[in-house]
């Protein structure tokens, strides 16, 4: 069914205001209870199974909604209605922001892909923390909250933004998120060296045990595709010295050459970060990647190109414990997530593995016996 009204209606529109329509619809249908329960027990029932302790954080299940779909914390209880086990959102900066010129989002559909260059439009940290405090929780879920840099504030003043939104948004974050990795903000990805990551990650970690006194916030860095594999082994011993609590791998990527792009060239050409299909196999390399350097140290988030549940499989096999979608939700629309527990809950109950924990990384330990 939602493949034809894809086809048929949000594939006529403007892909953001496709997002927001259907944002909207989303928002609404979780204030009306008895809706809510009837769309939450079709599409989102629960496998007592795929249930993940991570981060210190017990979840309804592994797969959770990448950043940049909720940037405002607007959506969270629709979203956990849908069925996503956790809902990241931002990415929030410091001072909000409007992003950039639209339009700014396109759809590459013969790819299963995006393109976007919306640059963190976002309400800022003041008001998205103010949001998360008011939030009366509707529907149960993990809330991560992304963070990154504001686009007006120069490379010597990005310690002091992450901090200000590390300040006004901790305490309401089950888990933080340091973003260093969205093409759309200049700069933002050389942060991801360790001469600038080092002191970045470390004052936030500081922030956030300064403000959060009755808890420890776990924290993750974000990391782009792109990296070369040095640099990728690099983030991954930095967060193993500074005590982060994982890395999620990956954000869009910048490249366009040997990803076997069937959609038109000034399509392909558009500039942004390019998500969904395409960029499967590079983000599933640089998990199994950081997985071979830290094993079960770190908790790792897999996250680029996931389209099924094989897929999701295939990351948690390589490593991650946690899996998040963006860009498939979108082709997919609503009933994914369901597809997703299902297929993940058929085949834990089909391999080896007691629990979805003794899955994590199989591929590697298989590898090594
Ligand atoms: C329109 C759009 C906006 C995004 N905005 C953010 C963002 O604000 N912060 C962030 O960390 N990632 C952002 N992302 C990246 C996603 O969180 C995810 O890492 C990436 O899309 C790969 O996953 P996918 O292939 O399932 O879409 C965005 C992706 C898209 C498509």
């Amino acid at each position: 069914m939602y493949p034809l009204f894809f086809r048929l209606v949000f594939r006529r529109m403007d892909p953001e205001r496709a997002h927001h329509l259907a944002f909207r619809w989303i928002r609404l249908a979780v204030r009306i209870p008895g809706l809510r329960d009837v769309v939450g027990a079709v599409l989102a029932p629960r496998y007592e199974a795929l249930r993940t302790d991570a981060l210190g954080l017990r979840m309804s299940g592994p797969f959770g909604l990448a950043a940049g779909f909720d940037k405002n914390a607007v959506a969270i209880d629709g979203m956990a209605m849908l069925g996503f086990d956790h809902v990241e959102i931002g990415t929030v900066t410091g001072e909000a922001q409007p992003g950039n010129p639209k339009r700014r989002l396109f759809r590459l559909l013969p790819d299963r892909a995006l393109i976007n260059r919306m640059g963190f439009n976002n309400d800022g940290s003041a008001v998205v923390a103010a949001r998360l405090a008011a939030r009366r929780e509707i529907v149960r879920t993990t809330v991560g909250v992304n963070i990154g840099k504001t686009k007006a504030v120069t490379e010597s003043g990005a310690v002091a933004d992450y901090v200000t939104s590390t300040e006004r948004l901790a305490a309401h974050a089950d888990y933080l998120v340091v973003n260093v990795s969205s093409p759309n903000t200049p700069g933002l990805r050389d942060l991801q060296a360790t001469s600038a990551l080092r002191p970045l990650l470390t004052a936030v970690r500081e922030a956030a045990d300064r403000t959060v006194t009755d808890r420890r916030v776990p924290l993750l860095v974000k990391i782009a595709p792109d990296l070369a594999d040095e640099d990728v082994d690099a983030v991954a011993d930095l967060a193993l010295e500074l005590g982060l609590d994982g890395i999620i791998a990956t954000n869009t990527t910048i490249a366009r050459e040997g990803l076997g792009l069937r959609s038109a060239p000034d399509l392909v050409r558009q500039t942004g970060g390019l998500s969904g299909a395409p960029l499967k196999e590079r983000s599933l390399e640089v998990l199994r990647r950081l997985y071979a350097r830290v094993g079960d140290r770190l908790v790792l988030v897999g996250v680029g190109g996931i389209e099924d549940a094989e897929d999701a499989w295939q990351r948690i096999l390589a490593g991650a414990t946690l899996v998040q979608g963006y860009s498939a939700f979108i082709y997919r629309g609503p009933f994914w997530m369901r597809a997703m527990h299902r297929g993940l809950a058929a085949r834990l109950a089909a391999g080896p593995y007691p629990t979805l924990a003794d899955a994590v990384g199989a591929d590697t330990w298989k590898a090594t016996v």
